[in-house]
């Protein structure tokens, strides 16, 4: 049995919606949620996925509902919230968890792979506060926190999940101002390396070069899924009642020193940059 180091029966009678519930980070979120007491809901695109961790959360003693979602879709997201609204009766908390990227030099992202990374992390996480905004938290307030990555000093290789990241980040703000007036309060979390199943997607050669990051870590390891899920449930507890706009990293310092994994090629290019001539 999972326990959490937040007082128990914390979320009673809460209502949490966490997207990219079935896997990953967004699982830990679901898990420690349900534990706490709050009936969580977990939407992604894969039906197995989110059923397994649904019989996971009710093997916990949780309350949980599973439903599919693409949420680049405003259609889908929409129907998502009746449909919340429809079996639970409100909406107090949503997690934007779910994103996806892939690793690809910046000039060698097409047109359709920039616009699908994008669509994912900025677009689709737009649409999910604007519907939770819509049809609950305008009328009776509540919390956002939407799950960002270590983009601080760029993000080499992944320029499209950057630059939605980023944008997410700016989102933020302007919400937490749009927003305040209605008791919303809006924030995110930026995990730094974790090891989480996400990983586990990336190919060998990527993964023995990420086994090597913790050494660019001042913490000098990986963090872990559910280090990412307590900060995310810090955000929306009581206990971050007056917190909004902001964006928590959970990165042990890594942020703060070497760029991981990143290794500018050897040049001459600037070479003659500077000269009087
Ligand atoms: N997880 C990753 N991409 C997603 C999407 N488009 N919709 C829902 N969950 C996702």
């Amino acid at each position: 049995m999972l326990r959490s180091i937040f007082r128990e029966r914390l979320f009673d009678g809460h209502v949490i919606m966490i997207s990219g519930g079935g896997s990953g980070i967004g699982r830990a979120i679901a898990r420690e949620l349900a534990v706490l007491g709050a009936t969580v809901v977990i939407c992604g695109r894969t039906l197995e996925k989110l059923e397994a961790v649904k019989a996971e959360i009710e093997a916990e003693g949780g309350k949980v509902h599973s439903i599919v979602c693409n949420i680049r879709d405003e259609e889908q997201v929409k129907q998502l919230f009746a449909q919340i609204l429809e079996k639970c009766g409100r909406i107090d908390a949503l997690v934007n968890n779910a994103g996806g990227q892939f690793l690809s030099p910046a000039e060698a992202i097409t047109a359709k792979g920039w616009n699908a990374v994008i669509e994912t992390n900025l677009t689709g996480a737009f649409f999910m506060c604007k519907a939770a905004q819509q049809v609950w938290m305008k009328e009776h307030g509540g919390a956002i926190v939407t799950i960002v990555a270590d983009i601080w000093r760029g993000f080499p290789n992944m320029a499209h999940s950057g630059a939605a990241r980023a944008g997410v980040v700016n989102l933020t703000q302007t919400l937490a101002l749009e927003w305040a007036q209605y008791a919303i309060r809006i924030n995110a979390v930026a995990p730094g390396l974790i090891d989480s199943s996400g990983l586990s997607k990336y190919p060998p050669e990527v993964q023995a070069m990420l086994a090597q990051l913790p050494r660019d870590i001042p913490a000098q390891r990986m963090g872990t899924e559910r280090e990412v899920a307590a900060a995310v449930v810090f955000l929306l507890s009581p206990a971050a009642a007056f917190i909004s706009g902001e964006t928590l990293k959970v990165d042990g310092a890594g942020s703060l020193y070497r760029l991981q994994g990143y290794v500018i090629p050897e040049h001459t290019a600037w070479e003659s940059y500077g000269e009087d001539s």
